[in-house]
């Protein structure tokens, strides 16, 4: 699918007024901004770029608003966002509430991700959900996970063991809108929750993970796959709450997954996210504000440099006006074969 952005002129100027500080802060996209289960009758706030958004529903439907609908009188002036409206373009799917942020004339559901693993109509139970917060910025967060070694030495005792096997290969692919990075590892030793509560008794286990990052939404679409052992699909959308915050709303699809391992494994994500945390807050500061020292580089950190020059001409592309997306940047492209999947679910 080829997306034409042809009228986008028309906001640019309003735009660049209000570009925030955040290091990127990129538009025309969809943000999964909500669990939809999270979206009720009573009204709710998230936060975009420093900009709140309150969000409910009416009749069933959600709705996604600039200002508090019971404090309509000190709303102020509605924003090119909602073209004046104060109401954002709004999706529902995949278990999420999402909004458009950017040219709302351009918002399209043509151009929401696919997320092969996820039922359309988000029928995943509550307990594979999960919120973390981080103290950094979205894209520091997903440098952070582009780099799995971390895992070896910060989440040791409960999935890494990576750092011991047989082989380890990094490679990562990209199109002007995505980066897919795959590690492949053999002979590694079992990790400890594969063990303890997946039940794999071989001493050694293989590990495929594949992670499919969408640049403009920091949406993360993680399949790792253990043999002998467990497929932990999920999604970890890093919504951009500010330049020191993001926050994630995090999806597993475990229904194939014995248990007790299905009911666990997410909540471990309540444990890896604060070590996560502890490791970016303290560089949070220097990301946003690069000096002259230069970076100490692995072979492992290659996807992630990739990632950073994607970010940075997404950045300047957009700086300078152009919004569109290129012939090869489809967000809504079927990625069953790339996520190493033999077929979407239902
Ligand atoms: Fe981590």
């Amino acid at each position: 699918m080829v997306v034409a952005h042809t009228s986008v002129k028309k906001t640019t100027e309003e735009f660049r007024s209000d570009w925030v500080p955040t290091r990127y802060d990129l538009r025309d996209t969809w943000f999964p901004i909500a669990h939809a289960p999270h979206v009720t009758t009573k009204i709710v706030r998230r936060i975009i770029h420093s900009r709140p958004v309150f969000l409910w529903r009416e009749n069933g439907r959600a709705v996604a608003s600039e200002f508090h609908p019971e404090k309509s009188s000190g709303s102020g002036q509605a924003s090119a966002f909602t073209n004046g409206s104060g109401l954002y373009p709004i999706a529902e799917r995949y278990g999420y509430v999402w909004i458009w942020y950017g040219n709302p004339d351009l918002a399209d559901q043509n151009l929401l991700p696919h997320i092969p693993f996820l039922p359309a109509d988000g029928s995943i139970p509550n307990f594979m959900r999960t919120t973390i917060r981080f103290d950094a910025c979205s894209a520091l967060s997903v440098e952070n996970l582009l780099d799995l070694t971390h895992a070896d030495f910060l989440h040791g005792q409960l999935v890494g063991g990576e750092g011991v096997s047989e082989t380890d290969d990094v490679s990562f692919e990209y199109t002007s809108e995505t980066l897919t990075r795959t590690r492949i590892v053999t002979g590694k030793p079992v990790s400890q929750i594969m063990r303890w509560v997946g039940g794999v008794r071989s001493k050694y286990q293989d590990f495929q993970s594949i992670l499919h990052v969408h640049l403009r939404s920091n949406l993360c679409i993680s399949y790792p796959r253990f043999t002998p052992g467990i497929d932990v699909p999920n999604v970890q959308p890093f919504v951009p709450v500010g330049q020191n915050r993001s926050r994630v709303d995090q999806i597993f699809n475990l229904t194939a997954a014995p248990l007790p391992f299905r009911r666990l494994m997410p909540k471990i994500a309540y444990t890896i996210g604060p070590q996560d945390n502890y490791v970016m807050r303290p560089q949070n500061p220097a990301y946003l504000h690069p000096s002259k020292r230069l970076d100490f580089h692995s072979r492992f950190d290659a996807p992630g440099t990739r990632y950073r020059h994607l970010m940075e001409h997404l950045h300047l592309r957009q700086i300078s006006g152009d919004f569109s997306y290129q012939n090869d940047g489809d967000p809504g492209v079927d990625i069953t074969q790339i996520l190493g999947m033999e077929k979407p679910v239902q």
